[in-house]
């Protein structure tokens, strides 16, 4: 299904006129940008953390789902009365939730059996469809064959439906190229140094490279990945951590963007989410524990006063289990 590429395709432009967007849309972007000051021992190189988890569905996809629906509101593949279906187990589940909710269009989400309890429960809260697919695809033994081939149904059968096809939408890296990377430049008042991203479908890796590279800045650009995941390269492997990673390569990342390549094993993400918790007070999920350990990896390599910028993509409350409670893997340690 990722066999086209979309590098060519022209990135949607800033809205002429920012929107004046009214409810809870208002609160989406514009994160907070925190120093961190106790993870590492006294250095000579600054490390800033932009907060993602404080979008209202808890994370950065909350910035893409919101660009994806408007610009498809905008020039008429959504339309009054039409609906929006997608497949997505987690975080884009949650932000096309808060967005078509909020803008009343009805929205269909096809998951499969490894869908959390409480993603569903969130996902209908927010008055959203969900429909649970119960067979794999027997040849690539994998539900998301079987989750898109359902989407195509409801497609056909209703003309007025919308897919916003997350891994292949432009304007998810248009949020991040017009909102995510002017931010981070704004916040510190310069270009970082380094920039650290987690990598999914890469919408948030090329709209900031993209950006900071348009604007000649000097910004070292590190993809995030975590091992088991092909994205960056690598073999593919079972994972567990969501959000990063995926068993396929990205059509829309420009792999030219991407200065280093870090691959982290999930273990260490998780003893680093432990160590962001308990030391700053900051709860989140497993890929922002990817991107701090990949910040430890690449360490030796910050020159004394740079400025180093991690990109922390959702919020932690959602992963207890899997990440903070005792039995969980890590080492907790600060
Ligand atoms: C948990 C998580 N990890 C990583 C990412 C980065 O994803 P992408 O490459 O799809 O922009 C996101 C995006 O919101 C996320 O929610």
């Amino acid at each position: 299904m990722l066999q086209r590429t979309h590098l060519d395709s022209p990135l949607p432009a800033s809205p002429s006129t920012p929107r004046a967007r009214s409810g809870v849309l208002a609160t989406i972007g514009d994160t907070p940008m925190v120093r961190l000051e106790r993870l590492w021992a006294p250095r000579r190189w600054a490390l800033h953390a932009k907060i993602e988890g404080t979008n209202p569905g808890g994370s950065a996809k909350d910035r893409a789902a919101l660009r994806i629906i408007e610009d498809a509101l905008a020039d008429g593949r959504l339309r009054p009365g039409g609906m929006v279906v997608e497949s997505s187990s987690g975080n884009m589940g949650l932000g096309l939730s808060v967005v078509c909710a909020s803008y009343g269009i009805p929205f269909t989400c096809i998951v499969d059996p490894h869908t959390t309890p409480q993603n569903l429960a969130l996902m209908r809260a927010y008055g959203t469809t969900v429909e649970v697919v119960t067979t794999e695809d027997p040849v690539v033994k994998s539900y998301l064959p079987t989750r898109l081939a359902r989407v195509r149904q409801i497609l056909d059968a209703n003309p007025g439906a919308f897919w916003p096809n997350q891994y292949e939408n432009q304007s998810g890296v248009a949020a991040h190229y017009h909102g995510t990377a002017p931010e981070i430049a704004r916040q510190l008042g310069r270009f970082p140094d380094w920039l650290f991203v987690a990598v999914g479908t890469c919408a948030t890796i090329q709209g900031t490279a993209r950006w900071f590279k348009d604007q000649g800045a000097h910004t070292r650009i590190v993809g995030v990945d975590s091992v088991g995941s092909v994205v960056l390269g690598g073999q593919a492997a079972r994972r567990k951590i969501p959000g990063i990673g995926s068993a396929q390569k990205s059509p829309i990342l420009d792999l030219g963007l991407v200065d280093h390549a870090v691959q982290v094993e999930e273990d260490e993400a998780i003893a680093w989410c432990r160590r962001l918790a308990v030391g700053e007070a900051i709860l989140a999920g497993g890929s922002s524990g990817c991107v701090l350990a990949a910040i430890d990896r690449m360490a030796a390599h910050f020159q004394d006063g740079d400025v180093v910028v991690g990109l922390l993509p959702d919020r932690g409350s959602r992963y207890l289990e899997l990440i903070f409670e005792d039995g969980a893997d890590g080492d907790g340690r600060r």
